[in-house]
């Protein structure tokens, strides 16, 4: 419902100020907290009061610099509609979390919430009003680079992660200074580009987008976000910032959005290079009538300024529709009461980057590094052990990962520094760079490595390697490191591969290599201690990987909740004899290491899973029973994985499918019973007429640690949902 405020203003804006209200432009136009000319607005017709009728900015940070340009804003501004503040504010703002895939290893909500509400309370104290965050774009291709902005392959985990980041950023409405507006993005199935190359096209069916891509979208609106941001990929043949199907039929229909629609960066623009539009007023056209909001620096909308007088009246209605929807969403945040939500340089240094936010992305970070392997259990590590750390991720603060624009990569700790506080003996080299060996390097490498009781091969990827535009068609280590590890494997001594890295990678042969590796992600500011935590047994790595490890790029795309097909593998014997089944002739179908894998240092099994009905209606929440058996004598955690298969459907169904899943810590030589609630929507899939419908019929029940799983118990549901279902 539209307040009368809101009402009021739009009745007295002119042409000219509605469409400023619709236009985003970049911190560059406001460098010293004074809005200037200095872009291509100069051919837009542009003119500095136009600049102060601009609706928002992004881009601009800090509590001095915002109050300044707002307040510079606000003295030309004829209504006294103040300027919205949006960033890039993905896995934090000076404290920086684990990049999102990460967290999404975390396989816990609180986690994933916790990290957006500090995020939201680090940037609201320096003037940021809007996120664009969270990313939710399934992936399952880890060549596209910002696979390390999404949480993975599975459309459970993603939607519950997503519902999880958007209440952290928001908190509840309306919104209070402590929190800011999330921006879901990037609607839609940008994570999805052919040959994982970025800004490629996307070209799958709408019932596959319905079915995988579009739940963690809906997610997140059911939560409230406040946005979305629109994609810069086609969708069933039309570029999604044009695409009226997916924007009203889709976003704004279906999934009942009514927050405002902000373009990508230019991606109202690119509609001419997609080649949907022969002009940029043909652009703008499509993006308005496909229910856009903001243009985000295409400056497409400004176009309208040349033709205000003339403004067809649809035209003039749908930039209203536009228009009202921004000023919504400033009293939202209450900007018209308070357009500076009271920041302060106080507050600001208060809460900025604090010790409790510190700690808090420590215990992120411990929870979502995957040990992928330990063999012996090798880890963890007596603090006597003599240790010698090689590697080019060693000794560098360049441990955030990309979007982590506010963080700190020269404040943060490296990881030789971490780990000489915690063990007497560490010497370390960085053996090669990145890219780069040489021969004394190495030697020196070799030369010290013989002292050593474990060496510990600290590998990976620079943060600017991964996240937007890094799209790569080789997913193994650089040449150069495993040269570099081959070698040390020749020492004969026991190996630690730590993999610094935004993507799955193909750790085939760092895994022959090492005898433990502990996959530490982009791990964020307090990373480096993290590992040494890890590694000492101070704690235990929480993580479990949420998209599927191939053993060679040429498995892309690979994931567990694949179809059957109609000549499945029988995972047994005759796999190997019979010719004709859907496999490869050069390597097996399974990645090397499975979605929702990853050790502990317990020894945790589960045991006499149950459900508690073994027929129910499709309307019932059913109840599954397991028990989580520690053996070791030393306490531990595990995620439990509860997986669904329907047996017989409309259309294919999935092998398995994530459908609950809970972290759970389990005392030495202690049990947990463990409840899982499964709803019934969790069960219902898109038919062949796009409608989503829960089928009665026999069903199967998988639970795990991993998506490997160990035990299984049938249930059948009977009768038809009631129609007021799933509306
Ligand atoms: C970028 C990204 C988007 C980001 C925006 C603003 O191109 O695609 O995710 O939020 O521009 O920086």
């Amino acid at each position: 419902m539209t307040s009368a405020r809101v009402t009021d203003i739009l009745g007295q804006m002119t042409t000219e100020e509605k469409i400023g209200q619709l236009n985003q432009l970049s911190a560059d136009f406001f460098p010293d907290g004074q809005a200037v000319i200095t872009g291509p607005m100069k051919t837009q017709h542009m003119t500095l009061d136009t600049l102060y009728q601009a609706g928002s900015v992004l881009g601009i940070s800090g509590a001095e610099r915002v109050r300044k340009v707002q307040a510079d804003y606000l003295a030309h501004n004829r209504l006294q509609v103040p300027l919205l503040f949006m960033a890039d504010v993905v896995h934090g703002y000076r404290t920086i979390f684990p990049i999102p895939l990460a967290l999404g290893a975390s396989f816990d909500p609180a986690i994933v919430r916790h990290a957006s509400a500090i995020a939201a309370k680090e940037s609201a104290a320096g003037g940021v009003h809007v996120t664009f965050a969270p990313m939710v774009d399934l992936v399952r291709d880890p060549r596209w680079g910002r696979v390390m902005e999404s949480t993975g392959e599975d459309p459970y985990l993603n939607s519950v992660l997503a519902e999880a980041s958007v209440q952290g950023f928001q908190g509840a409405l309306p919104l209070d200074n402590d929190h800011i507006a999330a921006c879901v993005k990037h609607f839609a199935a940008y994570g999805a580009p052919e040959g994982g190359r970025e800004y490629n096209t996307v070209d799958i069916s709408e019932w596959r987008f319905k079915e995988q891509y579009l739940p963690s979208y809906a997610a997140a609106i059911k939560a409230q976000a406040l946005l979305v941001m629109t994609s810069f990929n086609t969708l069933f043949g039309v570029p999604a910032t044009g695409n009226q199907h997916l924007m009203r039929d889709i976003l704004r229909e279906e999934l009942q959005f009514n927050g405002v629609l902000i373009s990508d960066w230019d991606a109202i623009g690119e509609l001419m290079q997609h080649g949907v539009a022969g002009s940029l007023t043909e652009a703008a056209d499509l993006a308005l009538q496909a229910g856009v909001d903001i243009d985000m620096m295409s400056f497409a909308f400004a176009q309208y300024l040349k033709r205000a007088a003339r403004l067809d009246a649809q035209t003039q209605t749908l930039i209203d529709e536009a228009v009202r929807r921004v000023l919504e969403l400033k009293e939202t945040l209450g900007l018209f009461d308070d357009p500076y939500r009271g920041i302060s340089a106080k507050r600001e240094a208060a809460v900025v980057g604090n010790q409790d936010n510190m700690a808090a992305a420590e215990l992120a970070a411990e929870q979502t590094m995957v040990l992928l392997k330990n063999r012996n259990q090798l880890l963890p590590l007596d603090s006597a052990t003599k240790i010698v750390l090689i590697g080019p991720t060693s000794d560098t603060g360049d441990l955030l990962g990309s979007w982590s624009w506010q963080g700190s990569s020269a404040e943060t700790e490296t990881i030789v520094h971490a780990m000489a506080a915690s063990f007497s003996s560490v010497e370390s080299a960085p053996g090669c760079d990145y890219h780069a060996l040489n021969f004394k390097a190495l030697e020196t490498a070799e030369k010290i490595g013989r002292n050593a009781d474990v060496i510990v091969a600290a590998l990976g990827f620079p943060s600017a390697e991964s996240g937007e535009a890094t799209s790569m068609t080789n997913i193994q280590l650089p040449a150069e490191q495993l040269r570099l590890l081959r070698k040390l494997a020749t020492l004969g001594k026991p190996i630690v591969s730590l993999v610094v890295t935004g993507r799955p990678l193909d750790l085939t042969e760092v895994d022959a290599l090492s005898d433990s590796v502990l996959l530490t992600w982009f791990p964020g500011s307090r990373g480096a201690q993290a590992i040494t935590r890890i590694i000492s047994g101070a704690s235990e790595p929480g993580g479990r990987l949420p998209m599927s490890f191939p053993r060679t790029v040429g498995q892309v795309p690979v994931y567990y909740n694949h179809y059957h097909t109609g000549r499945p593998l029988n995972h047994n014997a005759s796999d190997a004899e019979n010719k004709y089944l859907s496999k490869y002739i050069d390597e097996t179908n399974d990645p090397l290491y499975p979605f929702g894998f990853g050790l502990g240092y317990a020894d945790i099994e589960l045991k006499d899973l149950t459900i508690q009905q073994p027929q129910l209606s499709p309307n019932e929440t059913l109840y599954v029973h397991v028990k989580v058996v520690n053996s070791a004598d030393i306490d531990g955690q595990t995620v439990v994985q509860i997986y669904g298969h329907q047996l017989v459907g409309e259309t294919v169904r999935p092998v398995k499918q994530l459908i609950g899943f809970k972290k759970v810590a389990v005392a030495a030589k202690q049990t947990v019973e463990l409840t899982i609630a499964i709803q019934p929507e969790q069960l219902g899939y898109y038919h062949r007429d796009l409608a989503f419908k829960i089928d009665s019929g026999k069903y199967e029940i998988m639970a795990g640690t991993s998506s490997q799983t160990t035990l299984q118990a049938d249930f059948t549901i009977v009768g038809t949902e009631k129609e007021d279902d799933h509306a």
